[in-house]
């Protein structure tokens, strides 16, 4: 029995990928195993965001160095191995295949090339929609799953990888999606996310020719189906269809994410992001404007060449204006081969430190008073999980925030029955910046 190993950095779509490899190896007769020191085959399904994730993977695969040729055979996956391509090969010399996220179906017969002698194989075509239908896939969580509905990106953002790790923008079939998508409610899935790099652009290649809004709309429909959510949105491609489509369906949940990179309309223009604030700010608009509480989370990138002070105050007024309910913030990372590394006016990195520094301390104060709104609030969720430390149940609302419960009545994990996947109408008491907290309301 040949055994395997798999860890996992950067996005969902990556997560949802290895899955799909997880998923791929053990219909070819591998065995997962937990450690990597267990494993014959280790595999890193790589980031390339930023150059800190990149580094990454060249961290772990040095602490194995040594025990390579020792039966073990080390695969490097992902956005790095897109993006780096052979030259893997030159600074791990001890890895032996490398493959992009177009290529995972192939892997059982790039893995035989290996066994039957070649010395090291590649997958780097991103020439194929084979991606999409992966016969199988080994989902993590048996209550919630992603659904990939688009794949790569055509936008051309100044500071980003991902239109070379990922290829250009591939879209599924509408009746592809939802044959999975019901196949899933059917095995007792209640919840699923839609994934893409720009799922907002995704255009059925089939009859219907449905646009997102579409796509999104019938999949809340599917009988079973109790919370659809999607993620990411580009702001150039957000439309109003999408905002009335979750007015209508409460199965569509109470949250987008809809990253606005900078509040200054001259970074985003030299972000080449293809929209201004003031465009953006209309997309907020029809949120705040709907009758549903819709909760609004964001990116940010800090300390993009040529950033001035003046610029990043806009990105702190804008933040005030939206008062989002979460944000991540990045520091700006040169990228290979991106437009932006051209530019001659970059940041120093102790003043993008302190850029996002201040960003944090200022939205954390905005999620105090947003979260401030819920006490009171009776909110449904959908449990995830059983905290022993604090004898709290672990719940998520449809707005997307964390919301964790005690009741005394329901049994604890230990005694057998586990609420995990059900659904439960919480009483919030407390807030906080990043979580809320409550009981289980009366029946
Ligand atoms: N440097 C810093 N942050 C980046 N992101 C993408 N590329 C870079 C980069 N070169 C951020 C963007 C994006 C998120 C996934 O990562 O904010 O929305
Ligand atoms: Fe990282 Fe982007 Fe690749 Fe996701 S798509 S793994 S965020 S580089």
């Amino acid at each position: 029995m040949k055994t395997f190993y798999i860890e996992t950095f950067g996005c969902q779509m990556n997560a949802h990928d290895s899955e799909k490899v997880v998923g791929t190896l053990l219909q070819s007769g591998y065995t997962q195993v937990e450690e990597p020191a267990e494993a014959e085959l280790v595999l890193y399904n790589t980031c390339s965001i930023r150059d800190k994730a990149e580094q990454k993977v060249f961290n772990r695969l040095q602490q194995f160095k040594r025990e390579a040729g020792k039966g073990k055979t080390f695969g490097v996956l992902g956005c790095v191995a897109q993006q780096e391509g052979e030259r893997i090969f030159e600074r791990a010399p001890h890895v032996s295949l490398v493959a992009g996220s177009a290529s995972y179906t192939k892997l059982p017969e790039l893995l035989v090339q290996l066994e039957t002698g070649n010395r090291r194989v590649t997958g780097l075509s991103l020439d194929t929609t084979e991606t999409f239908d992966t016969p199988f896939t080994r989902r993590d969580n048996p209550h919630r799953a992603y659904i990939t509905i688009i794949e790569g990106c055509d936008k051309a953002c100044a500071y980003c990888v991902v239109p070379m790790t990922r290829g250009p923008e591939r879209s599924r079939t509408s009746d592809s999606v939802l044959r999975e998508a019901r196949g899933l409610a059917e095995l007792g899935y209640t919840e699923v996310q839609l994934l893409g790099q720009n799922v907002n652009s995704y255009h059925d290649p089939s009859p219907p020719g449905w646009d997102f809004a579409q796509l999104l709309a019938a999949t809340g429909r599917i009988p079973g189906m109790k919370r659809v959510r999607f993620t990411t949105s580009h702001p150039r491609d957000f439309v109003k269809s999408i905002i009335d489509a979750i007015e209508e369906d409460p199965a569509l949940c109470n949250h987008v994410h809809l990253p606005v990179q900078s509040g200054s309309s001259r970074i985003l223009s030299r972000m080449q992001r293809l929209y201004s604030k003031e465009e953006y700010m209309r997309r907020i608009e029809w949120m705040k404007r709907a009758k549903r509480d819709i909760a609004i989370t964001t990116d940010i990138i800090v300390g993009f060449p040529g950033e001035t002070e003046e610029d990043f105050n806009d990105t702190l007024r804008l933040a005030e204006e939206v008062e989002y309910d979460s944000m991540f913030i990045f520091k700006y990372s040169k990228r290979p081969n991106t437009p932006a590394l051209q530019y001659e006016d970059h940041i120093p990195e102790e003043e993008k430190t302190r850029r996002l520094m201040v960003l944090q301390e200022r939205q954390r104060a905005i999620q105090i008073r947003r979260n401030a709104n819920y006490v009171g609030r009776t909110e449904e969720v959908h449990i995830e999980g059983y905290n022993l430390a604090t004898g709290q149940w672990i719940g998520r609302t449809t707005q997307n925030k964390t919301l964790n419960f005690v009741d005394a009545s329901l049994p604890r994990p230990s005694e057998g029955k586990t609420l995990v996947g059900q659904y439960a109408d919480v009483l919030v008491t407390r807030a906080g910046p990043n979580s809320l907290a409550g009981e289980r309301a009366a029946a």
